[in-house]
């Protein structure tokens, strides 16, 4: 079944329905994902971007219903990550004369990764290449997510092809944003932004604010991974500008990580004092909430307490992870503070704030320290903390 994007240009990727990690196991992908590739078939044919190696010979089949892939002049490599890049070689056994095409930068990753004596073609901002009746343009996106990344616009369709950006990790029958549940696309996409582009966020407002002066047009953004955004691209643009911006909400995320129950009794606690002033929470037990899920919440939430009980002197694993993984994405405008029990040395809270303070969280209340189990007096305490917290969070929006 051939899947047209725009007049001559087709999907040609690959669905991953079994996907549920993703850049090692930094990111859990529930619901699978897809490699967006595409055709663009003219006088010459140019391929944008491949698929992950082990579903190249999909992605042939896919283009063999549209041209025989002996035929493809150009494929343009816009990120050199082998989720995207895997494929190259089997094209190119097919299609040697194929020119690469990739951004300064890409050279040196797409060596590395697919290494092969490739006829590069660098382009840069500005650079087209003339296809017949379409052209294509570059636009680098230096950071987006890396050094080598790009995005390809096909002018005459006003179809932009940003590769990761604007993705989701989301496999589906249907290949357009609008076949599907909304609520679920979005959920992915700030999944996406949250775990991989986050710690970008001023490159991105950057990038989407150098785009609108170029005057382009764009109808259909068609990423490289899930659903392709047509009819509104506006909408995932905007969210895309409301998150790089830290726009949040009255949320405050509860995480905690308990060895007895006693942490967890106090992030019970918490919770109910948040929720008494009428502030939105939940709360997360780890390691049974997923990191990069918690992380994703904690995208559109003004206020995070983190808790864990201290053992051998340190925090518990499950916690010191997720921080870790914090300490990386550099969630902006977020408010924080710590909490945990302990038996003989509390040490734990305060090594939770450095951390959070070392994730640019602004920490504004001292921790909260429990000994053993926590007395009725101690969880009236939590509850008040919990209060005063969302007292913050609401005077802070
Ligand atoms: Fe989808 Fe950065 O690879």
């Amino acid at each position: 079944m051939q899947i047209r994007v725009a007049e001559e240009v087709y999907w040609v990727g690959a669905i991953d329905w079994n996907a549920r990690n993703f850049h090692g196991y930094t990111y859990a992908t529930p619901r699978g994902t897809t490699y967006n590739a595409y055709l663009v078939r003219d006088e010459k044919i140019a391929l944008v971007d491949t698929v992950a190696s082990q579903f190249a010979g999909e992605m042939l089949g896919r283009i063999r219903e549209l041209v025989d892939p002996e035929r493809i002049d150009y494929i343009i490599a816009n990120h050199g990550e082998i989720d995207h890049s895997g494929a190259i070689p089997e094209v190119m056994k097919l299609a040697p004369q194929a020119r690469l095409v990739c951004s300064r930068r890409g050279v040196e990753s797409l060596g590395r990764y697919i290494p092969g004596d490739w006829d590069f073609m660098v382009v840069g901002t500005g650079d087209e290449i003339s296809l017949g009746r379409k052209t294509l343009a570059f636009i680098e996106a230096p950071m987006l997510h890396w050094p080598d990344s790009m995005f390809t616009y096909i002018k005459e369709e006003a179809l932009l092809l940003p590769n990761d950006a604007f993705g989701q990790h989301l496999a589906t029958s249907q290949r357009f944003a609008d076949e599907v549940n909304e609520w679920v696309v979005f959920d992915e996409a700030a999944r996406y932004y949250a775990n991989i582009l986050w710690p970008f966020s001023p490159l991105v407002l950057k990038k989407i604010e150098e785009v609108q002066k170029m005057g382009i047009e764009i109808s259909t953004i068609a990423p490289s991974h899930g659903v392709i955004w047509r009819n509104n691209p506006g909408k995932i643009i905007g969210a895309y500008t409301r998150w790089a911006k830290g726009e949040a909400r009255q949320k405050v995320l509860v995480v905690y990580e308990t060895m007895w129950g006693s942490t967890e009794k106090i992030a019970r606690a918490l919770v109910e004092g948040v929720a008494s002033e009428g502030v939105e929470t939940g709360l997360y037990g780890l390691p049974m909430a997923d990191r990069s899920e918690v992380i994703k919440e904690l995208l559109e939430a003004k206020g995070i307490l983190v808790g864990s009980s201290t053992h051998n002197q340190r925090m518990l694993l499950n916690m010191a992870a997720f921080l870790e993984d914090l300490k990386g994405l550099k969630p902006t405008g977020k408010i924080g503070a710590a909490f945990g029990s302990y038996g003989w040395a509390a040490k734990a809270v305060q090594q939770m704030e450095e951390d959070l303070q070392e994730a640019g969280i602004d920490v504004v209340e001292a921790g909260l320290s429990f000994k053993f189990a926590p007395h009725n007096e101690e969880i009236k305490r939590a509850f008040e903390f919990g209060k005063a917290f969302a007292r913050r969070v609401k005077a802070a929006i």
